[in-house]
């Protein structure tokens, strides 16, 4: 049995309700371009969006005092995001794996920090290790007595099956569990920063071939799909934003995005077919990453009820399809599962 739990229109948006709003049928082009799914996800998308809702006439966010932190830094989206954040005045807490990227990049993004008013600090942790995890959730709550906005952005499709050092797949260790976990482990400092906190997830337009299945979520080696192992993966991330909204603390929204198809070494590595026959029409990083610093810094009130999955500054629907509606109890299933394998249960 399946719970159309969602509605099928996605409920409130993001049109610019300053500086005289979208351009008239706007809504209706924008609808369009989803439906057709190329136009909205190449970089026809933000391109046509930036004009028809009036992106350019959104004051560029200013966070002073702000204290966010962003995994997966050190690349792609997330470091397209990290070089617009650094220029807000917020502290950014980067995150990352290897060591030498995270020197390299910090250094040039604290010194654009600096110039706006704000720091960097990095932590090194990998975020399929959930011992890792812990540390870096210690890490991060001795350095700020408040966590304003949590992203987690860190993800890769991986062709081959590997698992991490607590022996989990590490497809689904690293987006979801390491997530979940240093989410968790994080709430209080996310409680502290009051109204308007905020964790986002960087999902993927692949989850929309999936449906939620706890069973069918760590993927064992016969038959192993790391494209599929992916797209559940990032499925669960979206369901879990549900879980969020009911087990969550009020004050504190969960939000799914994701940025279209945008050029990155992460789709060259994990999709080159993909990567080959789409280069032309694919996203710049930064065209990717628009809509994770929009929602870093926009007034809270504007995401609607936490639980949402947006492309482009807009809410979405989380299903093209009816029988990716999850079953009955299956989101419930999955946070159970994902207490009992970080171990929180
Ligand atoms: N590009 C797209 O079109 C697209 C589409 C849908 C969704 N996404 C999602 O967007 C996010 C960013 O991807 P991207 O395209 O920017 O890829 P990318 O260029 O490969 O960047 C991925 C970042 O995540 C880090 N990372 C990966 N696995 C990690 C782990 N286990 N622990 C810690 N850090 C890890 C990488 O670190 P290293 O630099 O050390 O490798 C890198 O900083 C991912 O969640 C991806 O699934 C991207």
């Amino acid at each position: 049995m399946t719970t159309p739990t969602t509605p099928a229109t996605p409920g409130p948006t993001s049109a610019p309700d300053e500086e005289g709003g979208p351009l008239p049928l706007a809504p209706t082009i924008d609808r369009f371009m989803e439906l057709a799914v190329a136009p909205s996800w190449s970089r026809l998308g933000p391109a046509l969006r930036r004009h028809l809702f009036r992106w350019d006439d959104e004051p560029a966010p200013r966070l002073d005092g702000k204290v966010v932190v962003l995994t997966g830094f050190t690349s792609g989206l997330g470091l397209a995001a990290a070089k617009q954040l650094a220029g807000t005045g917020a502290t950014l807490h980067l995150v990352g794996r290897n060591p030498e990227k995270v020197a390299a990049w910090a250094e040039v993004l604290q010194a654009d920090a600096q110039r706006a008013g704000g720091s960097v600090v990095t932590s090194i942790a990998d975020l399929s290790d959930l011992d890792a995890v812990r540390a870096l959730a210690e890490e991060i709550a001795a350095a700020h007595p408040k966590v304003d906005v949590l992203v987690h952005n860190a993800g890769a499709l991986s062709r081959s099956r590997t698992t991490s050092p607590q022996g989990i797949e590490t497809t689904v260790a690293a987006h979801v569990l390491g997530p979940f976990l240093l989410t968790t482990l994080l709430l209080p400092r996310l409680e502290a920063a009051g109204k308007g906190a905020r964790v986002l997830t960087m999902s993927s337009g692949g989850m929309y071939a999936e449906r939620l299945s706890v069973d069918d979520l760590e993927m064992g080696p016969d038959g192993y799909n790391g494209t599929i192992a992916y797209a559940r993966a990032k499925r669960a991330q979206v369901e879990l934003g549900h879980e969020w909204r009911r087990h969550g603390p009020e004050g504190v929204a969960f939000h799914c995005l994701h940025p279209g198809w945008a050029d990155t070494p992460g789709v060259v590595e994990g999709l080159p077919g993909f990567h080959r026959l789409t280069g032309p029409i694919l996203r710049t990083p930064e065209e990717g990453a628009d809509t994770l610093v929009w929602m870093v810094g926009v007034d809270v009130h504007r995401l609607g009820a936490s639980g949402g999955f947006w492309l482009d500054r807009r809410r979405r629907t989380e299903h093209k399809v009816p029988w990716t509606h999850p079953p009955a109890g299956e989101r419930e299933r999955l946070w159970a599962w994902c207490r009992q394998r970080t171990g929180l249960a």
